[in-house]
């Protein structure tokens, strides 16, 4: 994907210039890092990096898994009084790198919920100013929500799973390894590695987008590329001859090939049953990634930040949901582009999808941003060209990402509601006299998603305003 510099003659500006160095969206990788990403920070916050390894190497259970022994108990309490007692360390240095300050970001992140889900259930939720107040300091810099997001679990958790021989290797489907974990689980790993290929096998999808986009609408190119707007519009109405019947042959080309793009995601998403076993997923790998708002069958336990009194540079934040791959920007992108229009359910309040890009990369959230800024070029375009074989492969586009989200939704059930359900019932078997109640209850609510959705209407709605695309 290319984009114009602002700088030098017309013909410089007309030049290339990729469009990582504007939105993190690099041509071969698109959103994830084009190199694998820093695996430690320097010395200067070793002692962050090792209390993250002595959690791994400890194998700290969940404060509410069941049969949780003594052993695990003690050992869970004795890291955390040690992450406590860590000294608050200066962020100061690692403003102006994004690659250090994302590592930071990372690293903090997989501490902050060591910490917080090995504690016991029945214990308030206080974050030690050790871990808050840096988290807080490092996510002001990115802005991105101060617990971990899918950036950290995939685009900047990577490595090449054999090192390549040449210097400017990219990242493959089958080349690729996660670098940090909770459990250092195959099944965790792969849960990763399946967004990851997904990633990548989408970035065909960002070059087709970008050609369509050039032909179909003049302000859209401009948006993509992003600088110097009145000078590119003059350069590129000159260039570009919009909507001509070849332009509406060649468009419809690239949409067959965004559909079977698109059948490709839902393949990639569907062989996570491969190696990633849902009982594992769902009960031991899970529950790590619960942010403030995610618990399925428990009252909603307040995080407390420790620390904000002494520090005014931050405050308490207000986005606290865990990762969620609905943070993927592939998907938000597919949505703009075909015209998928997810509007906020509630009135005043923002939709889960718009909620969602406040943990994108605050790069990547600009990109989207310049997609949306003008709605629905695609579908109007395809609306007003009124050409049958057009209209035939913008229909298979917008039917294979509803198909992508009726696999989703197969693999929600296998992977959430199954085990969900499941849970409960042992729960329910297990407890003692005076709680069965409580857990009975509180298993017949509404499943929630890591995200804090009421999960099962949450995604038949997102399939409903897909289909809704279509033009009849
Ligand atoms: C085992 C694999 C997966 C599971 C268990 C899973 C689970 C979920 C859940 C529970 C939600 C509800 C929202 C929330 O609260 O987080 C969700 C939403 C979402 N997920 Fe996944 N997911 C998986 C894989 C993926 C992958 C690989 C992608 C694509 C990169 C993806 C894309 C989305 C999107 C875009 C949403 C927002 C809803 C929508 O657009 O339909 N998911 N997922």
């Amino acid at each position: 994907m290319n984009i114009t510099t602002s700088t030098g003659s017309i013909e410089d500006r007309k030049a290339p210039l990729p469009v990582v160095h504007v939105f993190d969206v690099d041509q071969r990788t698109g959103f994830m890092a084009p190199h694998p990403p820093l695996a430690r920070l320097p010395e200067a916050w070793e002692i962050w990096e090792a209390m993250l390894d002595a959690a791994v190497a400890a194998k700290l259970q969940l404060g509410d898994k069941i049969d949780l022994t003594d052993e695990e108990a003690a050992a869970s309490k004795e890291w955390r009084k040690k992450a406590r007692e860590m000294p608050l360390l200066p962020v100061g240095d690692l403003s102006g790198s994004a690659v250090l300050l994302r590592r930071a970001h990372l690293v903090l992140a997989y501490i902050l919920h060591f910490y917080v889900q090995s504690l016991p259930p029945d214990e308030p939720v206080s974050i030690p100013p050790s871990i808050s107040i840096p988290i807080l300091r490092v996510s002001k810099e990115l802005d991105i929500p101060p617990l971990l997001t899918f950036s950290d679990t995939v685009l900047y958790n990577w490595d090449f799973r054999v090192a390549p021989d040449v210097d400017d290797a990219v990242p493959t489907t089958d080349n690729i390894r996660t670098q940090t974990m909770f459990t250092r689980t195959v099944d965790e790993e792969q849960f990763y590695l399946c967004s990851t290929r997904i990633e990548l096998r989408g970035v065909e999808i960002l070059e087709l987008m970008r050609v369509t986009m050039d032909e179909t609408f003049v302000g859209d190119a401009i948006a993509l590329r992003g600088v110097e707007i009145l000078e590119l519009m003059r350069v590129t109405m000159d260039e570009t001859f919009v909507g001509d019947a070849i332009a509406v042959r060649r468009i419809a080309g690239y949409l067959e090939t965004i559909a079977g793009v698109i059948d490709d995601l839902k393949v990639l998403l569907l062989d996570v049953q491969r190696l990633c076993n849902p009982e594992v997923y769902y009960n031991v790998v899970r529950p790590w990634f619960r942010g403030e708002d995610s618990y399925e069958f428990r009252e909603k336990r307040k995080w407390t930040f420790e620390g904000l009194e002494d520090a005014a540079d931050v405050v308490a934040p207000t986005e606290l949901s865990g990762p969620s791959a609905g943070q993927s920007s592939m998907v938000h992108v597919l949505d703009i582009f075909l015209g998928v229009d997810h509007q906020a359910t509630t009135p005043g309040k923002p939709s889960f999808m718009s909620r969602m890009q406040s943990y994108m990369p605050h790069n990547h959230r600009m990109f989207l941003d310049h997609l949306k800024a003008n709605p629905r070029p695609l579908r109007n375009f395809v609306v007003d060209a009124k050409d049958d074989k057009l209209l035939a492969a913008y229909t298979s586009a917008v039917k294979a990402l509803k198909e992508f989200r009726d696999a989703h939704m197969i693999i929600v059930t296998l992977y959430v509601t199954g085990p969900a359900r499941r849970a409960a019932k042992i729960a329910l078997e297990k407890s003692v006299a005076g709680g069965v109640e409580h857990v009975n209850a509180a298993a017949s609510a509404p499943l929630k998603g890591t995200g804090g959705t009421d999960l099962v209407k949450f995604l038949k709605d997102t399939r409903t305003r897909t289909t809704e695309a279509l033009i009849s």
